[in-house]
This record gives C-alpha cells, sequence and structure tokens, in this order.
C-alpha cells in the first residue's frame, strides 16, 4: 500500500553539503519526493518536534543539535514507504549501521546521524503535518 514518511536530512549532513548525495539514495531506492524544503528551526520547534523523547537524557542535546543549522524536509512516498526509508537510513547509531545505509555513509556518530526518519505510519502522519500543509505537497 502506498505510504508516506517524513525524512529530515539533519543539520550534520546540509552543512556538508551532503543534501543531494542523501537524496540521490533516497531516490534511488524507489521512494519519491512528494514535497520538499530547507529551514531552520528554532529550538523550541526542535523540542516540539522530538516531544516524545522529552524525558530523556539527550533531549536537551538533541534540540541545541537539530537547531543548530539549517535542515531539508521532504515527504516520501512509496509502497511501504515508513519501513522501506528506516531500513535505507540503517540503524540510529552508525557504528551498528549495515553496509549500503545512509547512516553508515554519512553518519558521524549517535547524535550527528545525518538523517531522521518516521518510526509508524501514525507517526508520519503527525510529523508530516508538523512541516507540511497539504498545499505543499503534489502526487
Ligand atoms: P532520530 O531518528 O532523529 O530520533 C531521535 C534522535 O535522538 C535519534 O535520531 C538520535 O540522533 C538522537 N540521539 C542522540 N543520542 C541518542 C541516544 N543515546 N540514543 C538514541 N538516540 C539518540
Amino acid at each position: 500500500m502506498a505510504e508516506r514518511t517524513l525524512c529530515i536530512i539533519k543539520p550534520d549532513a546540509v552543512e556538508r553539503n551532503l543534501t543531494g548525495a542523501v537524496l540521490k539514495m533516497v531516490q534511488e531506492s524507489g521512494l519519491k519526493v512528494v514535497g520538499i524544503k530547507m529551514l531552520q528551526m528554532s529550538e523550541q520547534q526542535a523540542g516540539g518536534f522530538y516531544a516524545v523523547h522529552k524525558a530523556r537524557p539527550f533531549f536537551e542535546d538533541l534540540c541545541r543539535f537539530m537547531c543548530s543549522g539549517p535542515i531539508v524536509v521532504a515527504v516520501l512516498e512509496a509502497d511501504n514507504a515508513v519501513k522501506r526509508y528506516r531500513d535505507l537510513m540503517g540503524a540510529t547509531n552508525p557504528a551498528n549501521a549495515a553496509e549500503g545505509t545512509i547512516r553508515k555513509a554519512y553518519a558521524q556518530n549517535i547524535e550527528r546521524n545525518s538523517v531522521h526518519g518516521s518510526d509508524s505510519l501514525e507517526n508520519a502522519a503527525i510529523e508530516i503535518a508538523y512541516f507540511f500543509s497539504n498545499l505543499e505537497l503534489v502526487g
């Protein structure tokens, strides 16, 4: 079934000019970009996005990092997009990421791990709505 998921290219990857390289891996894997933009979040916006992690010890560092520079947010569409994109990203900690994944290729550590992807279809809908209106999505 066709699904949509949210992809974030994080500040560490945008800053190293890896946006094109990441999008190439995404598109070559068959995930279709149906919405995309570049922006820089405030710390408050990052906190809202990662609200589920509020109680975690890494929450503050994560929010500071996520608003430290521009990010690229994109909506990806495909059959099983949520799982397909998570598989393409690889493990959260790049030390555990498999060959051929985005994080194996580009992530620097568990925080500066280059990309984010929704972890479920339900969260994908919430995360997409956090950044995009329907008018900004095609197809
Ligand atoms: P992401 O998929 O964006 O969702 C939450 C993020 O928290 C995760 O990727 C990691 O980059 C970040 N993070 C930082 N430290 C940790 C940690 N110790 N365990 C899990 N996630 C972490």
